[in-house]
């Protein structure tokens, strides 16, 4: 078969080879999915650069943990009613050599799931890393509906599933982003209103749509440098949700202003969530792909060979919505 790897760490064009491999043949509680589309996140290019000091922990890597294919073919264990099925993959490439940028990837069942009828295999590519960090970072706590929410970067992967995932569960959602074709790609998930961060009254304006109300929830994309705007915005006794802080890895905390408020931070990773959470996340997306249907955020589609280039393009960070894989031969 086909696929992308790379023996050692480095920038894309150095590193990421395409070529033929061996094809592989489901294990037990496994199944062999032949991939149709492979999503591409921030953490596959992280980790391809050792990004804060990440190991190159495989002596090949085929990169992207999220995809979507029809199973081919089932290792013991697993129900032989599953072949043919079309579905979405994700953590393929978290603590595992190989993912889902080739023709084919075997992966434990679990992490196969199925596509609803209505949703696209290019869509299914996309759900996995953004989808299941969403879920946990607005629900960790319990429902949102009728709660206030600010989504940060809602123009980014998991910022633009966040804020259809909160609008699919009722809240009102309030999202930043930092330009004006982002300031749409937010209000088409359903935003309800839409700043840019980088406005000098962003507090103002936010606490204007809300009566004044403060935030119940903040759902954050850069922790150490939005930290100072979200005390000021968030309500006591509220909850920041984080999952990113790139640019300023040690935030700075005033513990005084923070204690008397009885916040709640939670630092979400989602390749670690717990059984439960993870059980509630799939059967959330599940029940969102049937009732709402996930809006489109697809960037670009690129070949399996220009994968190379598909890295390029999201650390350029000028993409707006998913990058996906074409890693079908055709
Ligand atoms: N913890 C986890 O489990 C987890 C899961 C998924 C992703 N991540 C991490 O989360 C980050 C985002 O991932 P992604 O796939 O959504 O990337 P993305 O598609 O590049 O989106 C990031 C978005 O955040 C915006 N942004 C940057 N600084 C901001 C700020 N101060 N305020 C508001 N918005 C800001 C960016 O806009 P501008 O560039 O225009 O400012 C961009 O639209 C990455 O670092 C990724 O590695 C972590």
């Amino acid at each position: 078969m086909k696929a992308i790897w790379y023996e050692k760490q480095g920038d894309a064009l150095d590193v990421l080879t395409y070529g033929e491999v061996e094809k592989p043949t489901p294990a037990s509680n496994e199944v062999l999915v032949k991939i149709h589309f492979s999503g591409l996140n921030p953490s596959d290019t992280k980790r391809r650069v050792g990004f804060r000091g990440q190991k190159h922990a495989f002596q090949t890597i085929i990169p992207h943990s999220d995809g979507s294919g029809v199973i081919e073919a089932v290792g013991n264990n697993v129900d032989s009613k599953r072949i043919g099925q079309k579905v979405w993959i994700y953590s393929a490439q978290w603590q595992r050599p190989y993912g889902t940028a080739a023709n084919f990837v075997c992966v434990p069942s679990n992490l196969a799931i199925k596509l609803a009828d209505t949703t696209s295999l290019e869509i299914g590519a996309t759900i996995g890393i953004p989808a299941l960090t969403a879920y946990a970072g607005l629900f960790k706590y319990g429902e949102i509906k009728n709660k206030i929410v600010l989504i940060t970067g809602g123009a980014g992967s998991v910022g633009n599933c966040a804020i259809q995932m909160a609008k699919h569960a009722g809240a009102k959602v309030i999202s930043t982003v930092s330009s004006d074709k982002k300031m749409k790609a937010a209000l088409n998930a359903g935003a309800d209103h839409v700043f840019r961060y980088d406005s000098k009254n962003l507090v103002e304006d936010i606490l204007s749509t809300t009566n004044r109300r403060k935030i119940d929830l903040i759902f954050d994309v850069a922790f150490g440098i939005n930290l100072e705007a979200h005390l000021d915005l968030i309500k006591d006794h509220g909850i920041i949700s984080t999952y990113a802080s790139d640019k300023k890895a040690i935030a700075e905390v005033p513990f005084q202003k923070f204690l008397l408020m009885n916040l709640t931070i939670y630092s979400v990773f989602m390749y670690v969530l717990t059984d439960d959470m993870m059980q509630n996340a799939l059967e959330f997306i599940r029940k969102w792909q049937v009732n709402s249907g996930i809006k489109p955020f697809v960037a670009k589609i690129y070949h399996l060979e220009k994968t190379a280039d598909a890295h390029l393009a999201l650390e350029s960070g000028e993409t707006i919505g998913n990058i996906i894989i074409d890693c079908r031969n055709e």
